[in-house]
């Protein structure tokens, strides 16, 4: 696991919140997705290569809205690339990845979070080969937490703000992990004053099948 601290510049995130902006209104836009037994999860997400949610995981193509998922943009997978590059700078064994899926979540302050998960839906391929996810964060800073089993108090926890890049792959690939709370008013205002960026976190993780 790397946590590549203030790594994206205002620059690119100005860039990656423009591109949420454009594909995350309208059809395979932001929406607000469901678990099983019906209860809503606390943040909007987009998918970008394939769809994912939590109760069809990647199986169906199609969302219940009949969307297909968007098109994976070059810049994001030419920045997931460099970031992997720059990352084996610190972990030469970190394994490499081709992105093919996206999914982005927006977290409103205060009332976003996420429960602690592993991301465990990609192919068996993906995962034995511990084919890193890579996580950008952009807005508000959030409380991130992570351990060994699903238990919270058990968990670590560290801040992820603005332009950090949290990498895990290899034997961290299915590190249990979710979001306690995104903290209010904390997003670089350079990023506020050149984007459309509403009060929250976007969380953009990038995985290859
Ligand atoms: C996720 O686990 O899918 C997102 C994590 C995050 O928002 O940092
Ligand atoms: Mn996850």
């Amino acid at each position: 696991m790397i946590l590549m601290k203030n790594y994206i510049s205002i620059k690119d995130q100005v860039d990656i919140v423009n591109i949420c902006e454009k594909w995350g209104v309208g059809p395979g836009g932001f929406y607000q997705p469901s678990h099983e037994n019906g209860a809503k999860l606390r943040l909007q997400m987009m998918c970008f290569g394939r769809n994912w949610d939590p109760v069809t995981k990647y199986k169906k193509r199609c969302r219940s809205d009949g969307s297909e998922a968007l098109p994976l943009p070059h810049e994001l997978i030419s920045l997931t690339e460099t970031t992997l590059q720059d990352a084996r700078a610190h972990l030469q064994k970190l394994p490499s990845m081709c992105p093919d899926i996206c999914i982005v979540n927006f977290y409103p302050p205060v009332y976003g979070r996420l429960g602690l998960h592993q991301d465990c839906d990609e192919s068996n391929d993906s995962l034995r080969r511990g084919l890193p996810v890579v996580s950008i964060s952009i807005g508000d800073t959030a409380e991130f937490l992570y351990g060994r089993t699903r238990d919270k108090y058990k968990a670590e926890s560290v801040l992820l703000k603005s332009g950090d890049v949290l990498i895990f792959g290899g034997k961290s690939r299915l590190v249990f992990h979710g979001v306690k709370q995104v903290l209010p008013n904390t997003a670089p205002l350079e990023l506020l004053q050149e984007t459309a960026l509403r009060p929250g976190r976007l969380n953009l993780t990038l995985r290859q099948f």
